[in-house]
This record gives C-alpha cells, sequence and structure tokens, in this order.
C-alpha cells in the first residue's frame, strides 16, 4: 500500500522493553509492519539479545550466527537486528538484581540510546519512526531530537493502560499513594472502566510503598505516553470497547491485537530467553482435552511453599500436566524446591520441563486447561486455542488480567485470592476446571471470545482496519515531514 516513487519509506525503529514477555508481541509487530513493507530496525538489549541467540541456536537450527532475523530476512522482509548496551556486564543478573537494573533503565539508558539512535539516523535508508515500549520513560524526548514520528507500543490490555493513565484520579480519591485511610470500595470513576477492585488494580498500584522503582517508572512513562502521535495496543476493540472508546478521547489509539506471529507458532524468528523442551511426543500420547498446562511465566517468581502445595495439589487431582518450571522460579540462587522425589512419583501423568514453546502446547488438542499467572500473551495465546484457565496472578498486570478473564468474560476461575494456597484447594479448582461438567459453559464462552479474536483479524475486521488505518495515518505524517524539510 505504500507508494514506494513519491512518499518516503517507512523505516521504525522498534524498542521493546528488555522482558520476554514484551520482545515476543515486538517481534511479532516487526513481521507484521515488515510484511506491509515497512523497513524495521529491531533492538534488543545485549543481555536479552545474547540470551535469546544461545537459546535459540537449540530452539531454531536455520539461526545463522547471532543474527535474530536472518530466517525473516530470507522470507523477504526487511528488518535488522541491533544490540544495546543496557548499563550492566551480559553475566549480570537482572533478576536477582531487579531494582538496580531498572532504576538504571528509568534514568541511565536513555544515554545508550540517544547514541544508538544517532548512529542510525546516519544509515541509509534512515529510520523515520520510532515505535518503544509504553514503559520506556524517553520516547518523546529521543522522537523529538531526531525527528522521529513517535509511537507507544502497548502489550498489555487497555484496562491496563487505562488504570495506570488515571493514576493521578486513583490519588486524588484516596486509592492509591495514600499512608492513612486508603479506600478499599469499588473503584468506580476510572472514565471507560465501569467499576474495578482495589485487588484487581496492578501490584504496583496496590502496594503502599509508591516510592518503588516500577512506581515511578510507571508515573513517568504516563506523563510521557501524552506526548506521542499514536498509541497502538495488543487487544481488540470489541473485548474492551468502553474503556478503548474512551482512551481515544485523549489519543489516538488503535486496538491491533491480538499480534501473533504468522501460522501461531513462530518458527521463524527466535523469541524465546530459554531453550524449549519439545513436548510434542509427550502430548500425542495423551487423551484430548485431558493436560492441564501449567506456566508462571518468565519473570514472575514464587516461594518454594508455593510450588510445594501447588505440585502436591497437582498429584492429589490425578490430572495429566505440564508443568514449566523455570529454574530461577523460586530465585536464582534456589533450585531445590520441589518435594523429594516428586517427580518419580508423578510418573508419566506429569510432564516438568524447565521452558517451552508455549504456542505449541496449548494448540495441542490434547491441552484442556491452562493454570497460568494470566500474562497478557499467555491469555491472548489461550483464547486463540480456546484453553479456559485457572488463575494465578503473582505481580504487575496479572491481577488486573484476571478481573478481564474470571469476573467480565467468565472463561477462568480463581485460584486464590489472599495469602498461602493449599494443596487441596489446588486439586479442587483443577478438577473443577478439566473434569467438572459446570466447566462445559466456560468453554463455550471461551469459544465465543475466541471468535472476538478472530473477526478482529479478518479482513475488514477491527483490528485489521486499525492496524490498515495506523499505517495510512503513519504514511501520512511522513509525507508532512518529508514536505516540511
Ligand atoms: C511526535 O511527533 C510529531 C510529528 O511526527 C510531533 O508533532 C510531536 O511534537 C512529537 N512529539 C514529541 C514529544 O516529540
Ligand atoms: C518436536 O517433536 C515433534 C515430534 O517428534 C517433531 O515433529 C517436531 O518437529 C519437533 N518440534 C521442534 C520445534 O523441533
Ligand atoms: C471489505 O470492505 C470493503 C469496503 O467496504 C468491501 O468492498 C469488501 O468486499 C470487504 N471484504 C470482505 C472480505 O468482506
Ligand atoms: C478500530 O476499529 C473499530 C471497529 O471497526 C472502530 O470502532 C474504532 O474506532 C477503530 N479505531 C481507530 C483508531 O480507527
Amino acid at each position: 500500500m505504500m507508494n514506494q516513487s513519491t512518499h518516503q519509506k517507512p523505516h521504525a525503529i522498534l524498542f521493546p522493553y528488555p522482558l520476554q514477555g514484551h520482545v515476543i508481541p515486538f517481534v511479532n509487530l516487526a513481521i507484521k509492519l515488515a510484511s506491509n513493507g515497512f523497513t524495521i530496525t529491531f533492538i534488543n538489549t545485549q543481555s536479552i539479545h545474547q540470551q535469546i541467540s544461545k537459546a535459540g541456536r537449540s530452539n531454531i537450527n536455520d539461526n545463522e550466527g547471532n543474527d535474530l532475523f536472518s530466517g525473516a530476512r530470507k522470507s523477504g522482509l526487511s528488518i535488522r537486528d541491533v544490540s544495546i548496551y543496557d548499563g550492566f556486564p551480559i553475566d549480570f543478573d537482572r533478576s536477582l538484581n531487579h531494582d538496580e537494573f531498572f532504576e538504571a533503565i528509568l534514568n541511565d539508558f536513555v544515554f545508550h540510546v540517544d547514541e544508538v539512535v544517532g548512529k542510525l539516523m546516519l544509515s541509509n535508508p534512515s529510520p523515520n519512526i520510532l515505535i518503544a515500549d509504553t514503559f520506556y520513560v524517553w520516547s518523546s524526548t529521543i522522537a523529538k531530537k531526531y525527528n522521529l514520528v513517535n509511537v507507544s507500543y502497548w502489550t498489555e490490555p487497555a484496562l491496563v493502560f487505562s488504570v495506570y493513565y488515571h493514576m493521578d484520579l486513583l490519588k486524588q480519591n484516596g486509592h492509591y499513594d495514600c499512608i492513612e485511610n486508603k479506600r478499599e470500595d469499588i473503584i468506580d470513576y476510572i472514565p471507560g472502566v465501569k467499576a474495578i477492585k482495589p485487588t484487581d488494580l496492578p501490584s504496583y498500584l496496590q502496594s503502599d510503598d509508591t516510592n518503588m522503582v516500577v512506581n515511578r517508572i510507571i508515573k513517568r512513562a504516563f506523563k510521557e505516553v501524552k506526548n506521542v502521535d499514536f498509541i497502538i495496543c495488543n487487544t481488540v476493540q470489541k473485548l474492551e470497547p468502553k474503556t478503548i472508546t474512551s482512551l481515544q478521547k485523549y489519543h489516538s489509539i488503535y486496538a491491533i491485537g491480538p499480534i501473533f506471529s504468522p501460522g501461531f507458532t513462530n518458527t521463524f524468528v527466535s523469541t524465546s530467553l530459554w531453550s524449549e523442551s519439545n513436548c510434542t511426543d509427550w502430548l500425542d500420547a495423551k487423551p484430548h482435552g485431558s493436560v492441564l498446562y501449567v506456566s508462571f511465566g518468565s519473570y514472575a517468581h514464587t516461594n518454594k511453599e508455593t510450588i510445594a502445595e501447588i505440585a502436591r495439589g497437582l498429584m492429589v487431582s490425578e490430572v495429566n500436566f505440564i508443568w514449566v518450571l523455570r529454574p530461577d522460579i523460586v530465585s536464582s540462587e534456589e533450585s531445590d524446591y520441589l518435594p523429594i522425589g516428586y517427580e518419580d512419583n508423578i510418573k508419566d501423568r506429569g510432564l516438568i520441563v524447565p521452558w517451552c514453546c508455549q504456542t505449541a502446547v496449548i494448540s495441542h488438542p490434547a491441552v484442556g486447561g491452562f493454570l497460568t499467572h494470566c500474562g497478557w500473551n499467555s491469555i491472548m495465546e489461550s483464547i486463540w486455542c480456546s484453553v479456559p484457565f485457572i488463575c494465578f496472578p503473582l505481580l504487575t498486570d496479572q491481577f488486573t488480567n484476571r478481573k478481564l478473564v474470571v469476573d467480565d468474560w467468565k472463561i477462568g476461575i480463581n485460584l486464590r485470592d489472599e495469602g498461602s494456597i493449599s494443596r487441596d484447594e489446588v486439586a479442587e479448582k483443577v478438577k473443577f476446571l478439566m473434569k467438572g461438567k459446570e466447566a462445559e459453559e466456560m468453554k463455550q464462552r471461551i469459544k465465543k471470545i475466541k471468535k472476538e479474536l478472530e473477526d478482529g483479524l479478518a479482513i475488514n475486521g477491527s483490528s485489521q482496519v486499525n492496524f490498515t488505518k495506523f499505517m495510512g495515518d503513519l504514511e501520512s505524517i511522513l509525507q508532512l515531514n518529508h514536505i516540511a524539510k
């Protein structure tokens, strides 16, 4: 659709936040834009880049050297792979030193970004669009300096965006950042959000310590986002109609999700930070819909007691399961978290792996349920496979995502609200989801929600139309900027 002879060709720099859950939707966006004639320069931190390419050598054979996008280029897409120093040595444990790392991302990363973008501006063709993760606090500053069209990419649901966007309202009303008499009643004054419980807010907004590094990042990022030209959001208009329409009063915001890779299960660009176990043969031997998939994502940690109760609960439930247990699920210093002899006891009923290709697992017909931390990618992917949920949020937007799944869409049940979980509770919920008659209704509802996703992505569907409109609007601005030069 881009007329190349007279128009300035779109060349976007993509800056994902340095976390697995953000890298995936950024890579999928890169593929989608490049498939529509964009040139993309994709910038990972060196640490993320190295981890993916190390893992990728075992995940994807066709991973040439350290270039993550060589497979994409072979398919004719113009995507360049660049990596950037984040201020720490490669082997620095960013997860264990979370606060120190994100303090640097908040305060110092912009200097490295400035240097890299400055150099890229001298390349040919030079970039003219910046697409940065909404959590970056420097996007409009950098865009202004280099005269780039500025786009903010929000990889979570619009509901979470709205809540952060209206943090000041929460504060004024005594639901956030007030030491005394913090309110615990329902929040019903956020535009486009009918009602939300304080316990459904993202964890950072539930915290009493509002000076934590992530709170400061969010505060600055959501001030910054008010200056961008466009916001794109990995959601679907029909899933969150009121919230999105309300945000559209302030900004050009496009619901363009769900952004999946072509063919759903990514085969030509590595995005995984760890090498993936292949669960296909194990799944092939299990009956249709009989396997519970258990994963707490790439980032959240939990404690040893919780892991042990879930382990015993799964045992008691007598359900088949695949459990993704990252070696650092408790912490990178604590690796012995399963009950003694557990793996021998579960025999062939359960498969425990350090990491896997999630889309490959949940799209397998043997999988019938997902015990999840409620990361947004997990929710979108599982809806796509009509696999309902048991929700066990651990931090950040996961609590808010659970509200959508359990309260609004009714396609999942909640594992627990507060306090520690017990094995009996785990077993009961697992049996309910995997064997209960009532779960059948949930399976019917998730098919309807899946249809909304499909409709959104269809030709003339909302996400497709919005994506085309987004590209057209970008092109118009490029055209104007070009004339202005
Ligand atoms: C974002 O880019 C547009 C033009 O593309 C410009 O009008 C606007 O001022 C920019 N915002 C910032 C904060 O640079
Ligand atoms: C996983 O194993 C199956 C069956 O053995 C095989 O067909 C498939 O190609 C493997 N997947 C990957 C990504 O290697
Ligand atoms: C999409 O919309 C256009 C314009 O309204 C119409 O001409 C076309 O037939 C539609 N395509 C499909 C597949 O519905
Ligand atoms: C996205 O599509 C929906 C449905 O077609 C529409 O209501 C909405 O206004 C669109 N948003 C934008 C920014 O075009």
